[in-house]
């Protein structure tokens, strides 16, 4: 089956449509991003199917690392994931990144997503060493992870 998703940048009215990609702090965290856009930080995409519903979200932040986008946020919509539509973000991400001059991407992945981990490494992500990460969850807690942090270059194609 092939779902045609187009990817375009996010927009404020977009948040009333990614509540299936997490709770209320990760809406903030979204709408966090919309400022760092228009200083020209970091490219955010949604994936939208034909009938205009989001399927599909993320980033690069040009922050952190400076000659690489570091790709954040990456969500599918539940019952749409295992269809290739993240495979199709993460390109699109890729993209972005290689267009504001960016030669690698990174990302992190937590230890108990080995779902995530195995479609980076078939796109040709490799291990770049580990992290402590953490960000706000309800009740202003804050949770904390370690993740592996993968890297690849994007001058090649995987
Ligand atoms: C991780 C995530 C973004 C991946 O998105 P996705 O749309 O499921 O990704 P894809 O469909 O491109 O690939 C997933 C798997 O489906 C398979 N697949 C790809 N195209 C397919 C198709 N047309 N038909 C069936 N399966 C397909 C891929 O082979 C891949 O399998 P693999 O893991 O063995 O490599 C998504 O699962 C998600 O939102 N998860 C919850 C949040 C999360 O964990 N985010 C990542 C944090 S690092």
């Amino acid at each position: 089956m092939t779902i045609d998703v187009t990817f375009r940048a996010l927009e404020p009215a977009d948040l009333a449509e990614l509540e299936w990609s997490g709770g209320p702090e990760h809406l903030t965290a979204i709408a966090e991003v919309l400022p760092l856009m228009v200083a020209d930080e970091a490219e955010y995409v949604v994936g939208e199917l034909p009938n205009g519903h989001l399927v599909a979200a993320g980033g690069a932040d040009l922050r952190p690392v400076p000659e690489a986008g570091v790709l954040w946020q990456l969500a599918v919509h539940p019952l749409l994931q295992g269809l290739g539509i993240g495979t199709a973000l993460v390109a699109e991400l890729e993209d972005r990144a290689r267009r504001r001059g960016r030669t690698e991407a990174r990302l992190s992945v937590e230890h108990d997503n080995p779902a995530a981990h195995r479609l980076y490494r078939r796109l040709g992500y490799r291990e770049h060493g580990s992290a402590v990460e953490s960000w706000p969850v309800a009740d202003g807690r804050r949770y904390v992870t370690v993740t592996t942090v993968l890297r690849r270059p994007l001058t090649t194609r995987p």
